[in-house]
């Protein structure tokens, strides 16, 4: 294992050493317990069976009776309290995940896919916990009880423990041939799980879209999935059979062996039966305890994969808090010569830009023309382009991202609803508001409809039942904006699952409430732009035409053409 992998798992551990000494106390205590069993067979055998002694037997019962209360702790004390430590430790993973998620770099998710990351967050955190606990329950306690028992062994009959040890190279061969192959064949099952997962996932979001298509196809792609899953499965557990199966063979050959030696042995007068009988019962004891550790041990080599499938969501490259913070604009936006390339696709070309504090400006153009690409560069959801973008002359780079964001407000084409009360959706825009503020801005974004839902404020949105329509989701949408109140807004087709006459009233309400602000609006609906005070108009990921309505109108150009398809 690598490096890297021992300092993951001795920082997810490192807090809890005073439950994890607690529950090697436990291992240890059932390990001494089976040892000492072993050990008191010889006693059990030579005192109370050959020599038929009343004393012996009391004190021998009084004995067993201690170790099994020993063993029982020690059960008890592994069993609960290594499973508590690695939750404990799976939750503080989990929220650290969920950190690493909601604060990465935008252009990550471009790169990404969702039900891989769905994936490592979830089924592989799961299974780590898995193989952790089997390093607790198995490993460790049956390496105490392996050491614990040729403790025994040695004592009662050295001689007899070397040929059993005959048998341990060969083990160490299988181990590590067999433990190979699981650990290839666990990293795939992996990979299959993840792609499983994500078709699962687009099927699900996309459901009703999925039913309007033939699902022959559908399901011709799922079934390679499935099928896929199923191979490395079997393959899996094909591997992990054999393995154990040929310690098996091994490890009985071996007591064979024993019992032919040793009954020789005792023929000759060289050991008592108590002897024999003693280091018997602990062979097989130590029979049991390395199969469980060699399963163990065997789990161990996929910790390695899935410790890197989660350390690659750990290392998420991140946004920070650095950088000059954005008190809100005083001058301009100013976009110098900005361009913009992803996948070798040029989405923007030589932008140049100038708005000015409290401007109202529209920009239009043909779908996938680049004007959610060309708004979405000011809070920072795209920086991978080349030029400057200056907010009062200083470039959005320098800028603190958060900062960007407190100010700069954006009513996206996608509206995000998750799944919670309609308060907590609207408080992620401020979480300080109160209820009547939460009104007002609803009021403002045109959406009386939920004052109609029976719990109001407290209704769970997205569950069945209340599921909204794309207006109605717009328009929560729109309330957030009304109560962020930002400095800049951006306002990328955000009426335009509304009616005519809510848009305009919703429309109304933004240049009431927002006089004196900086405004982006984004629309195919050009009657909505009377409201701006300029419209730029981008073609290819260019600015083909910029200026007033009544310039762009007598230029003749694309806006004029645009103008007169639409009123057509
Ligand atoms: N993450 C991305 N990776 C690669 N290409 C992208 C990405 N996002 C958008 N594009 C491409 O960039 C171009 C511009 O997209 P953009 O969303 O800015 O268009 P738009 O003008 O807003 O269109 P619409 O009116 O349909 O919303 C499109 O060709 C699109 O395919
Ligand atoms: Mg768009």
């Amino acid at each position: 294992m690598e490096r890297k992998n021992f300092k993951f798992l001795w920082q997810t551990y490192r807090s809890y050493w005073p439950l994890i000494l607690l529950a090697v106390l436990g291992s240890v205590l059932e390990s001494g317990a089976l040892a000492g069993l072993a050990y008191i067979i010889k006693n059990v055998v030579d005192d109370v069976f050959v020599a038929k002694s009343y004393e012996k037997l009391v004190f021998i019962v009084f004995v067993l009776i201690g170790l099994a209360s020993a063993k029982q702790v020690g059960f008890f004390l592994k069993n609960f309290v290594y499973p508590v430590v690695i939750f404990r430790a799976l939750r503080v993973l989990r929220e650290k995940i969920y950190r690493r998620i909601i604060n990465a770099l935008p252009s990550f998710f471009r790169k990404t896919s969702p039900g891989d990351l769905i994936s490592r967050s979830t089924s592989d955190v799961e299974r780590f916990g898995e193989i952790c606990s089997t390093i607790g329950t198995n490993i460790i306690t049956e390496t105490f009880t392996v050491i614990g028992i040729i403790g025994v062994l040695i004592y009662r009959d050295w001689k007899m423990f070397l040929i059993f040890m005959f048998a341990v190279p060969f083990l160490a061969v299988a181990l590590n041939f067999f433990g190979e192959k699981r650990k290839k064949y666990s990293r795939k099952l992996q990979e299959s799980f993840s792609s499983y997962i994500q078709h699962l996932n687009q099927i699900i979001s996309g459901i009703e879209v999925v039913k309007l298509f033939k699902k022959k196809i559908f399901l011709r792609v799922f079934n390679k999935i499935n099928q896929n899953l199923y191979q490395r499965q079997k393959k899996n557990i094909l591997y992990e059979t054999v393995y154990l199966s040929s310690v098996e063979v091994i490890a009985y050959t071996a007591t064979a062996g024993i019992i032919f030696y040793g009954g020789l042995r005792i023929i000759k007068g060289e050991i008592t039966p108590g002897d024999f009988f003693s280091f018997l019962g602990g062979v097989l004891i130590l029979v049991n305890s390395l199969q469980v550790l060699q399963r163990g041990l065997v789990n161990l080599k996929a910790l390695s994969p899935v410790i890197d499938r989660i350390l690659f969501v750990l290392n998420i490259p991140q946004e920070e808090e650095k950088g000059v913070r954005f008190e809100g604009l005083k001058k301009e936006i100013l976009y110098d010569n900005v361009s913009l390339n992803i996948d070798g696709n040029q989405i923007l070309k030589d932008i140049n830009l100038r708005i000015k504090k409290g401007e109202k400006i529209a920009v239009i153009g043909q779908t996938g023309s680049g004007k959610s690409t060309l708004v979405k560069i000011l809070p920072a959801l795209i920086t991978e382009y080349e030029g400057k973008v200056l907010l009062d002359g200083t470039e959005l780079k320098e800028y603190s991202v958060f900062s960007l964001r407190d100010k700069i407000g954006m009513v996206s084409q996608d509206v995000f609803i998750f799944n919670d009360t309609l308060r907590n959706n609207l408080l992620i825009a401020r979480p300080d508001a109160t209820d009547q503020e939460l009104i007002e801005a609803l009021k403002k974004a045109k959406a009386d409809f939920v004052f109609e839902l029976e719990e109001c404020l407290d209704t769970v949105l997205g569950e069945k039942g209340s599921r909204l329509s794309g207006g109605e989701r717009q328009r929560i949408s729109l309330a957030r904006i009304f109560l962020k109140d930002p400095d800049i807004l951006i306002f990328d087709e955000a009426t335009s699952a509304l009616d005519v006459e809510t848009e305009e009233l919703v429309m109304e309400e933004i240049k009431k409430h927002f006089i004196n602000k900086t405004v982006i609006l984004i629309t195919h609906r050009l009657k909505l732009i009377d409201i701006v005070d300029r419209i730029v108009v981008v073609e290819n990921g260019q600015i083909v035409e910029e200026g007033t309505k009544d310039q762009l109108i007598e230029k003749k150009g694309v806006f004029y053409r645009f103008l007169t398809i639409s009123s057509n």
